[in-house]
């Protein structure tokens, strides 16, 4: 058996994560992490401050995190620290942040960490590459919508597809919106959209005279990232210490 242990079980990832766990017949659910102490599927979750604590009397395997930023990255020097394998899906990281982590984790441990863990956006992913190879002289446009609570924007999605964009058609300035009078220029437009409970919405057009092809993905339910997270924990463990991404444990290209 796997043992899991869940950072930011009382979110609305945790808790879809922690049934999913719950429910494996390969994985044991030890506890969960949050702000304030509580219980989920019949284990303890533990208030943040006692990380540590938990993490050397309930020798977990595999530390799942879906927090915020901030707290991810002290999640996972502590996990680092304490020899636990990490699985980090929480977004919105700034460069620094990305490094102070890859630092405690590079020599010490294995992580895998990807702005979505879904299968179907790591295959979109690599669609919008192949395209994107194709049509560099195209206009290029990206949308996204999540619910009214994300807090991020635009999503680690996004700014994963930003970033292929950049590596197949050259960095170009991105446009967060437009407003006013405006000539189109070579930028990317990126357009945010947050309302209700919409899971996960994303689309990249790529724009000539007379025509668009668009590319999107569009999840319907958080079940696909938590079972992806948990792909992701299956696979992590006895790997070599070193930073992954979800196209190693799919076996896909670079993303
Ligand atoms: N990679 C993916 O596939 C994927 C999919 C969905 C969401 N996300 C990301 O996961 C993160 C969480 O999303 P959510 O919708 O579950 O958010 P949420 O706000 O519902 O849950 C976050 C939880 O983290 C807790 N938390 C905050 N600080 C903490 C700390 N120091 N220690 C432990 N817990 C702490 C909060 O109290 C809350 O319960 C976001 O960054 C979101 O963008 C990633």
């Amino acid at each position: 058996m796997i043992k899991v242990v869940v950072c930011g079980a009382s979110g609305r990832m945790g808790q879809t994560i922690g049934k999913m766990v719950k429910e494996s017949s390969d994985l044991e659910l030890v506890g969960g992490i949050d702000l304030k102490p509580s219980s989920f599927f019949g284990v303890d979750i533990v208030e943040s401050q006692k990380l540590e604590h938990f993490l050397t009397s309930k020798k977990p395997d595999v530390l799942i995190d879906f927090t915020i930023a901030h707290a991810a990255v002290e999640n996972v020097k502590t996990a680092a620290k304490n020899n636990v394998a990490i699985v980090v899906g929480t977004t919105g990281f700034t460069s620094e942040q990305r490094a102070d982590m890859a630092k405690a984790i590079e020599g010490h441990v294995p992580a895998v960490i990807s702005s979505n863990f879904s299968v179907g956006v790591n295959i979109f992913w690599q669609l919008v590459r192949d395209a994107a190879k194709l049509l560099k002289e195209y206009d290029i446009e990206v949308v996204e919508g999540h619910h009214r609570n994300k807090k991020d924007a635009p999503s680690g999605t996004a700014k994963t597809i930003l970033q292929i964009l950049d590596e197949e058609v050259g960095t170009r300035k991105k446009l967060y919106g437009r407003e006013g009078m405006l000539e189109r220029g070579n930028e990317i437009g990126v357009h945010v959209i947050r309302g209700g409970d919409i899971v996960g919405d994303h689309k990249v057009m790529f724009s000539k005279n007379f025509e668009t092809i668009e590319l999107s993905h569009r999840a319907y339910d958080r079940s696909v990232f938590a079972s992806g997270a948990l792909r992701a924990t299956r696979w992590v463990i006895g790997k070599k210490p070193g930073l992954y991404g979800m196209n190693d444990v799919l076996g896909l290209k670079r993303q």
